[in-house]
C-alpha cells in the first residue's frame, strides 16, 4: 500500500469517482458513445484505496476490472444514471473527482424498436444532458470538489472558465495537442489548477503516476 507519510493520509475518507464513458440509447440496438476506456478513473479509484479511502466508484460501461475491499464499484449505462448514482452518494463524501466522459447531449427519443434502413438518410435530435459536476458545485458544502477538462485550444483559458464556472476546488486539465494524453491510451499529461489558483504542469506519465500525483494534490490542499 502506498503510505506517503508514513501512514494512510486518506484513513476515515470516503471519496467519490466517477469513470468511463456513458451511452446513450437510439433504439435497443444502438447507442451513442465515445472513447473513454476508464482507465485514468479506475487508477484514482485504486490509488485513493491504496491510501486508505473508502471509494464508490460510478462508471460507465467499460473493460476495466478491480477487486480491493474499499472500493464500491456502481456500474452505470446513460448520462441520466451517472446522475442519479451520483446524487445518492454525494452527500456521503468527503472529495468528489469527476473523471467520467459524460455526453454532453442524448436522443431526445429512443426508439422501442430497431430502426429500419427505410430511407438514404437518419436524423436524430438530440438534446444536452445535465453536467453533473456543475451540479455538484451547485449543492456542495464541504466536499472538495475535482473536475476534468479536455480541450484542443485555448486550453488554460478553457480550464479556467470550468473551474469558476462550475464552482470546483480542483480541475485537471487534458490537453489532447499533447502526445500520449487524453482518455483513450495508457499515459495522460496533465495540469492541475486550483481555486486559490495555482498551476502545476505534470511531465507525461502512466495513469497510475497521474492519479498519485492527483492524491497528492488533493491531499495537500484538504490540508492547507
Ligand atoms: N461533466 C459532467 N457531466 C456532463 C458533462 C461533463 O459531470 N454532462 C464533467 C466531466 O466529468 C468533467 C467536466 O465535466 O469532469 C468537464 O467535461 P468537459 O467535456 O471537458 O467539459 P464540458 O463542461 O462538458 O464542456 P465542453 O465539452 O463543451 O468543452
Ligand atoms: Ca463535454
Amino acid at each position: 500500500e502506498q503510505d506517503i507519510l508514513g501512514k494512510l493520509p486518506l484513513r476515515g475518507k470516503k471519496i467519490l469517482i466517477t469513470a468511463g464513458p456513458t451511452y446513450e440509447a437510439i433504439d435497443p440496438v444502438r447507442f451513442i458513445g465515445n472513447h473513454s476506456s476508464g482507465k485514468m478513473g479506475f487508477e484514482i479509484a485504486k490509488a485513493s484505496a491504496n491510501l486508505g479511502a473508502e471509494v464508490v466508484l460510478i462508471s460507465g460501461p467499460t473493460h476495466q476490472k478491480v477487486s480491493h475491499s474499499l472500493i464500491n464499484v456502481v456500474p452505470v449505462v446513460s448520462a441520466a444514471d451517472m446522475y442519479n448514482a451520483v446524487h445518492e452518494h454525494f452527500n456521503t463524501v468527503d472529495v468528489a473527482v469527476l473523471s467520467a466522459a459524460v455526453a454532453d447531449f442524448t436522443p431526445k427519443e429512443v426508439s422501442n424498436q430497431k430502426i429500419k434502413k427505410k430511407s438514404d438518410t437518419l436524423t436524430l435530435e438530440l438534446g444536452r444532458t445535465k453536467d453533473i459536476l456543475a451540479s455538484l458545485g451547485d449543492i456542495k458544502t464541504s466536499q472538495y470538489l475535482v473536475g476534468f477538462a479536455l480541450e484542443t485550444n485555448n486550453e488554460l483559458e478553457n480550464a479556467k472558465g470550468k473551474l469558476k464556472r462550475k464552482n470546483l476546488n480542483l480541475i485537471v486539465l487534458n490537453s489532447l495537442n499533447d502526445k500520449g494524453a487524453g482518455f483513450k491510451g495508457d499515459t495522460n499529461k496533465v495540469t492541475f489548477i486550483d481555486d486559490a489558483g495555482n498551476i502545476t504542469e505534470n511531465s507525461l506519465k502512466s495513469k497510475a503516476d497521474v492519479a498519485i500525483d492527483l492524491l497528492n494534490k488533493i491531499i495537500e490542499n484538504i490540508h492547507a
